[in-house]
């Protein structure tokens, strides 16, 4: 077996080195940075000061000495630098499900471990890189539906030179180790496991079959030689975070879509899609799935479309195998990360999203119509109003709505450029928008904003750098550090009470951070430790006893400025006191992401995306992306 990278790259970090943004911008953002540099003045004097002025007293004054009786059920653990899984004493942890893995009976013996799976078992075997994904009761059967956000492409095609794909058969194999994994699992003597065979268990890949909804179905962009209706699609991409709708079905997020496209001849021309090219990120050279050069689909200088009908929130419904999955395109076109409904004081459903790229937004969804269980929901993710976030220096907040009115383009446009669109309004660009979280228990969200090197650095030239729309990415008091290697989740709180209202305030939940190493603005806030310490939030949920659980993307080479943070881990915070310890740590070269629970709330599923080491089966096996079940010795509840 050839020699595996132990330091692998997440979707995020690949998309990141692949489609480096514009380090300049025009003289009109430079003076309106000079502007926004007064506004952040005034902003980190707030941040500085603390809780006086940001009411909720989170930010200074929450060690765990100065704690209420304790919230957490477990004691932390320390921070680890090894090739496998910790969790606290008390807890154990075991593998549900790997990549590999057999969904079907013919599938058994599938995966080889130094080869992999082969074309012909490749949409039959559970996918690769888990992320998101989100359990369903259906008829007293558990149905975990889980998202597959990328490949391992030197890992998932071990006879190739280096990953690249080099036939179409290898682009198969990847197309169809990607998407969406619906299974039915069950738990016996021996713990968890994947129920074979169970009519539930479903494969959605890169070749299944979608329809569209919302303005954008049937527009000429979304028409291509093989869909020239524009409302039916072939496959859902990059299925980064989860979400879940009050009625019962699965929302996969499709994130960087982009990188699957290339270009064996020339790129489109015309303005509006160049345009959008440049701003979604989308080359000739792809990020390396060469699925272009097999694969016409992919290949722009022949179907420029194709990108057009990807980057949207895609429906699932888990208790009918036959079901086609729906493209949701009046909720956006972005990299979405992932999606948190809640329901407004009038019944509306609302869903927050965040668009993870450097500098660019977090959106809500309002649905026109009311949510009344056991009724139409047909049209709550079709019918709306998409709005995108403001957050001011003085700790308030809006949501301004993307309309022809406020933004010169139409409904389908708004849909398709949806980053245009917000750019139009002045939405305040962001730290990098991963998963939203609803607090169960208050009206109250969280958004993990991941870092940002780039925040309120300038260029060469002096200028401020910007996002791909040239809006610039000036320190703001939501995004107070300058060139954010550590990250921050922000919290806001719906006026009223209502997540349906147009108006919010908002507070920094945490600013990680390292005081071991650093002073001022990178030594974190006060609820950061030498004990909790981490980097680069992503993962995000709330259990029912309003605990936040937050898994971490970051750097784990435990030195320098990240010295003492360890391998990427799960941390629970308590929202009330703003007090975060450490509760499991992955293997090193993994990211820790997807997280959800059994119905009975004795088990947490918990995602262990791209291992370095080769975990979980040992030396002489290729490296598995796995699902793990934690529990609790005890069998008590765990959330
Ligand atoms: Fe797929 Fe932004 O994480
Ligand atoms: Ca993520
Ligand atoms: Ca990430």
């Amino acid at each position: 077996m050839k020699d595996i990278d132990t330091q692998r790259l997440s979707a995020d970090e690949w998309d990141e080195l692949n489609f480096p943004r514009p380090e300049v911008q025009d003289f009109d953002r430079v003076v309106e940075r000079a502007i926004s540099r007064r506004g952040f003045m005034s902003g980190v004097l707030a941040f500085g000061s603390g809780a006086a002025v940001m009411g909720a007293g989170l930010l200074k004054g929450t060690t765990a000495l100065a704690q209420p009786a304790s919230r957490f059920p477990f004691t932390p653990i320390a921070a680890q630098t090894d090739g496998t899984i910790h969790v606290p004493e008390g807890y154990s942890w075991d593998v549900l499900v790997r990549w590999g893995d057999p969904l079907f009976s013919d599938a058994e013996g599938a995966f080889d471990p130094a080869n992999g799976v082969s074309l012909e078992m490749s949409d039959r075997v559970f996918g690769e890189n888990t992320d998101g994904m989100e359990l369903f009761d259906v008829e007293g059967r558990e149905i975990l539906v889980v998202n597959s956000e990328y490949t391992n492409n030197d890992i998932n095609l071990p006879h190739t030179a280096d990953g690249t794909p080099e036939s179409a058969d290898d682009v198969r194999i990847l197309q169809n180790l990607q998407g969406v994994s619906v299974i039915e699992i069950a738990e016996g003597d021996d713990g968890w496991s994947v129920v074979v065979d169970s009519p539930f268990n479903r494969r959605i890949h890169h070749n299944s079959p979608m329809t569209f909804s919302g303005p954008a179905a049937g527009h000429d962009l979304l028409k291509t030689e093989a869909d020239p209706t524009g409302m039916e699609s072939l496959g859902t991409f990059n299925n980064c975070g989860s979400g879940r709708t009050p009625w019962g079905t699965y929302l996969t997020c499709e994130e960087n879509f982009n990188g699957y496209f290339g270009a064996t001849g020339d790129m489109p021309s015309d303005p509006t899609v160049a345009e959008g090219y440049a701003r979604y990120g989308i080359s000739a050279s792809g990020s390396g799935y060469n699925y272009h050069g097999f694969d016409p689909r992919f290949d722009v200088s022949a179907n420029p479309n194709e990108p057009h009908r990807a980057g949207y929130i895609v429906e699932i419904d888990p208790a009918d195998p036959e079901a086609t999955p729906i493209k949701h395109t009046a909720l956006g076109r972005f990299k979405h990360e992932n999606a948190a409904y809640a329901i407004a004081a009038d019944g509306r459903l609302a869903v927050y999203m965040g668009d993870d790229e450097r500098g660019e937004f977090m959106y809500r969804w309002l649905s026109n119509d009311v949510y009344v269980p056991g009724e139409d929901t047909s049209s709550l993710l079709v019918d709306g109003e998409l709005s995108v976030a403001v957050f001011e220096d003085d700790m308030s907040g809006r949501w301004l709505p993307l309309t022809p009115a406020t933004t010169g383009m139409d409904a389908a446009m708004i849909s398709i450029f949806t980053r245009t669109a917000a750019s139009r309004v002045n939405a305040t660009t962001m730290d990098r928008p991963e998963w939203i979280a609803v607090n169960p228990n208050a009206a109250e969200a969280y958004c993990c904003l991941t870092n940002n090197s780039r925040r309120g650095t300038t260029s060469d030239s002096g200028a401020v750098r910007t996002n791909a729309g040239g809006d610039p990415m000036s320190v703001n008091a939501a995004n107070p550090r300058e060139a954010n290697n550590y990250g921050q989740i922000v919290r806001w709180r719906p006026m009223g009470g209502d997540h349906g209202a147009e108006s919010f305030n908002w507070d920094l939940y945490v600013m990680a951070g390292n005081p071991t190493v650093a002073e001022g603005m990178n030594a974190g806030s006060a609820n950061i430790n030498e004990g909790n310490l981490f980097n680069s939030p992503d993962g995000m949920q709330i259990d029912n006893t309003g605990l936040i659980w937050i898994q971490t993307d970051g750097d784990d080479s435990n030195e320098g400025e990240y010295a003492g943070m360890g391998n990427n881990q799960m941390l629970a915070g308590d929202p009330v006191t703003g007090r975060i310890e450490r509760f499991l740590t992955g293997p090193n070269g993994s990211e820790v992401t997807g997280l959800t629970w059994s119905t009975d709330r004795r088990t947490m599923f918990v995602g262990i995306q791209h291992p370095g080491a080769p975990f979980p089966d040992g030396e002489g096996s290729l490296p598995r992306s796995a699902i793990v079940t934690v529990k609790r010795d005890d069998n008590a509840l765990v959330g």
